[in-house]
Parts: C-alpha cells; structure tokens; sequence
C-alpha cells in the first residue's frame, strides 16, 4: 500500500467485526506513531488504550452517564457559517442512509450517535489527553498523532473512527483511567478493530471540498 493509497483508503469504520486486535499491533503502531511531527516537538499527546473488561465498563459507565455540565470543551463553534453547516450534512445524510435512518428522524440521529458510547462495538479504543497547558497549535500536533495511527492501523488492515463526541463524558472517562482532570483535557477517543466489510455504515460515498475551495496557487 502506498501513502497515496493510505490517506485514500482510510475512512472512520463505525462497524466491526468480532474478532480481537492483537495488543502487540496496537503498541507497535502506536509506537511508530511518535514519528509524528509536533512544533518544537513538543509531542503533547497521551493516550491510554483500552481493550477488554476495562473497554466494556467504560461503555457501560458512559451509556449510564448524563453528559457533563460545564462542557469539557465547545466542540462545535457558536453561530458555525452555512459553508461548514454544508460540508456537514453532504456526510452526515449518506451516513443516516447507510444507518436506514430518515435524515429527518431525530432520535435515530441520537440513536447513532449514542453508537460511539459502545465504541460502535470495536473491541480496543485509544484515549486522547492534552495537558490544559497546551492550546491550538498543539492540539493540532494531536490531529496529526491521531492521523499517523489512524494511517498507520489501515495499513496493518485495521479500522478506526476518531471520536470527539465522547467529550460530553470527559471527566468520566479521565477518573476512569486515572488522568488528572485538574492538568488535562480529554480531547478524543478513538474506536480500533477489524472492519466489517458488508456494513453499509462503512461503504457510503464520502465528499470533500474540491481544491480550489480551500486552497489557491499564487505564482508559477
Ligand atoms: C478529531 C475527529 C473527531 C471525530 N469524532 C467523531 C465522532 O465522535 N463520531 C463519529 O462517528 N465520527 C467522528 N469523526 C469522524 C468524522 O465524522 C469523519 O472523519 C468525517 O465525516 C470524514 O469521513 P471519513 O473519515 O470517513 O473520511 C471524527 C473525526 C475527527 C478527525
């Protein structure tokens, strides 16, 4: 596989299949993920991973949970522009589809959505912490650790969905796994295994902006 073929083959799986992922890929992965580049390498990500037991009885806590008050951090901008509102719903609606959810069937969305608590059954999860005393230019060295593992997995066959929405259970999920919520944020987790091939939940069309939209050449 090529790092063309990588970058487009990778999509979040939201279905897995019900087989286990071998705890020495996973620390191999990861491991080769610290070749991220960060500013000034500061390298400001920690993640726990969790397979197993510990897996199952996070989901179970964060399914049982009320989302946290305040929130761990605003995830979605105030007063978001129509063009990202956009870019939203052209994938959010192909996923719905895929789900047999109707686009307009409020609770289905919640039900979906409610999916990442089990991890969308993925038997290993990664956990994503950011000391509070970093801000945007390390949490985007974060994204770029999350990418290289994300890469990474695919190319050893594995799936993974990164996901944010778990935040509502931040302080949950770091006094679950012993993370100071006083020196941390919980940014993200990621859900790992064996994709489902026939899930039509991992199949949808997938759009993006084309280029000129978001970038311009200037010069020769
Ligand atoms: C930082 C980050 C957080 C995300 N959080 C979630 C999430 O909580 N739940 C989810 O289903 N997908 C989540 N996603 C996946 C995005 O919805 C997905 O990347 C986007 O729709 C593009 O689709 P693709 O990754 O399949 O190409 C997240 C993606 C990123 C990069």
């Amino acid at each position: 596989m090529t790092v063309a073929e990588a970058v487009a083959g990778r999509r979040a799986i939201r279905a897995y299949l019900d087989k286990p992922v071998d705890p020495a890929v996973l620390r191999r992965v990861i491991a080769a993920a610290q070749m991220a580049p960060s500013g000034y390498n500061f390298q400001p990500w920690e993640g726990v991973v969790l397979t197993g037991e510990p897996l199952r009885e996070l989901s179970r806590r964060m399914i049982a949970a009320a989302p946290q008050e305040p929130a761990e951090y605003q995830l979605v901008p105030r007063g978001l522009p129509q063009l990202y509102k956009d870019r939203r719903d052209s994938i959010t609606g192909p996923r719905m589809d895929a789900a047999g959810i109707a686009r307009d069937d409020e609770a289905g969305r919640a039900r979906l959505q409610a999916r990442n608590f089990a991890f969308f059954g993925a038997p290993a999860a990664l956990l994503c912490f950011v000391p509070r005393v970093m801000g945007p230019p390390q949490w985007s060295d974060v994204g770029m650790w999350l990418q290289t593992i994300m890469l990474l997995l695919h190319g050893d066959g594995l799936g993974s969905c990164p996901q944010e929405s778990l935040y509502v259970h931040g302080r949950l999920i770091k006094q679950f796994v012993g993370v100071s919520d006083e020196t941390h944020l919980f940014f993200c987790g990621m859900a790992i295994g064996h994709p489902d091939p026939q899930a039509p939940l991992n199949l949808y069309p997938r759009t993006r902006a084309p280029i000129d939209e978001v970038v311009r050449f200037l010069g020769a």
